[in-house]
């Protein structure tokens, strides 16, 4: 489909194929800017049902404004050029994110501690958004993690996973990839509420630091048989320099029973953050160099961010050193 037209889009290049269809890189000719689409088989939509439910998927997933996931731009029907009539084909345009997910990275290696809480702690904060207008992600993986060129993580997919099981499009397309990242109650086929997305972001936040998945196996089903009954391998035995704090905040994600697991993203995202207090000012102790006034405010944040796990941080000290650790992260981040 590469160098043809869908509706008023110009497609490119092929971004990559994943379990829903294939994602190219695209000029919306009518805005002149680049979009990537997400291009669903013709079969995809073939009862009425279907239709309206992926129509509603994405309606819901498009009212998520959010600097950490990827705008939605509009979702159509179209037939590509130089097709036959029939090939009406279910696409969706969203915001082309130039950076590459976090499965591609982790396979280079896994990342520094700090790195990985901030992703997490950014991730964690555009689940929150979509959890307060009751959007269930279901597909929280590495691969829908983009982590753009200035070291921003944009999750990728939201609204989609329903419409993918629904339309048995991710049967077809499952990978093992996919399974690895499922909470037990998902494995198990039970209802899903937010908390699946908690586990699943677990599983993203080991995957980061281990290099490696917590539910590891050869097949889908051995997988599905650790996620449900076996504790993965602890992080501090598998990398040197991995706080304790970090171990029992990955635990919490993981719990198997929901009810033991953090309740919601803003809880995970507190802990995240009174972490990442303690790493930076760790890092930052002991430098010849003056601080920096943001810095020392970090480094004043240390003395309480042990009490910020007992839950009784002050907010102001929480929030004050934030900022400038985000910039000071993102800028040497890759
Ligand atoms: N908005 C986007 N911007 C840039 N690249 C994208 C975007 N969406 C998807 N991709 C690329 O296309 C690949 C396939 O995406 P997708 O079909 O969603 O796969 P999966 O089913 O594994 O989530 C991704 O791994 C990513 O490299
Ligand atoms: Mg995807």
């Amino acid at each position: 489909m590469v160098d043809k037209h869908l509706s008023h889009y110009h497609i490119t290049a092929e971004l990559g194929r994943g379990g829903m269809g294939i994602v190219y890189l695209a000029t919306d000719t009518k805005l002149d800017r680049q979009v990537a689409i997400k291009v669903l088989p013709a079969s995809a939509l073939t009862s009425e049902s279907d239709r309206a439910r992926f129509y509603r998927e994405a309606k819901a997933a498009a009212s998520l404004t959010h600097p950490h996931i990827a705008i939605i731009h509009g979702v159509d029907e179209a037939v590509p050029e130089g097709a036959s009539s029939e090939e009406l084909r279910p696409f969706i345009a969203m915001e082309y994110v130039d950076g590459e997910t976090l499965e591609a990275l982790i396979e280079k290696g896994p990342f520094k501690v700090t790195d990985a809480v901030r992703i997490a702690s950014e991730v964690a904060s555009a689940l929150q958004t979509a959890h307060e207008a009751e959007v269930v992600h279901r597909d929280i993986k590495s691969a829908n993690v983009i982590l753009s060129k200035k070291g921003v993580a944009k999750v990728l997919d939201f609204g989609l996973a329903q419409t993918a099981a629904s339309t048995k499009l991710t049967r077809m397309g499952a990978t093992l990839g996919t399974a690895s990242f499922m909470s037990p109650e998902q494995a198990r086929g039970e209802q899903v509420d937010h908390r699946t997305d908690i586990f699943s972001l677990g599983v993203i936040l080991y995957h980061m630091v281990a290099g490696r998945l917590p539910f590891g196996a050869e097949y889908e089903q051995a997988v599905i048989y650790s996620i449900l009954n076996e504790d993965p391998e602890p992080l501090t035995a598998l990398r040197t320099g991995v706080p304790m704090e970090l171990e029992r905040i990955v635990g919490k994600a993981l719990a198997k029973d929901r009810e033991l697991r953090y309740q919601n993203a803003a809880d995970l995202i507190v802990d995240l953050k009174a972490l990442a207090l303690t790493e930076t000012a760790s890092q930052t102790s002991g430098r010849p160099t003056p601080l920096t006034s943001a810095e020392a405010a970090a480094t004043a944040g240390v003395a309480t961010a042990g009490a910020a796990a007992a839950g009784v941080l002050p907010l102001p000290v929480l929030l004050l050193p934030l900022r400038s650790m985000r910039r000071k992260h993102s800028g040497h981040f890759l």
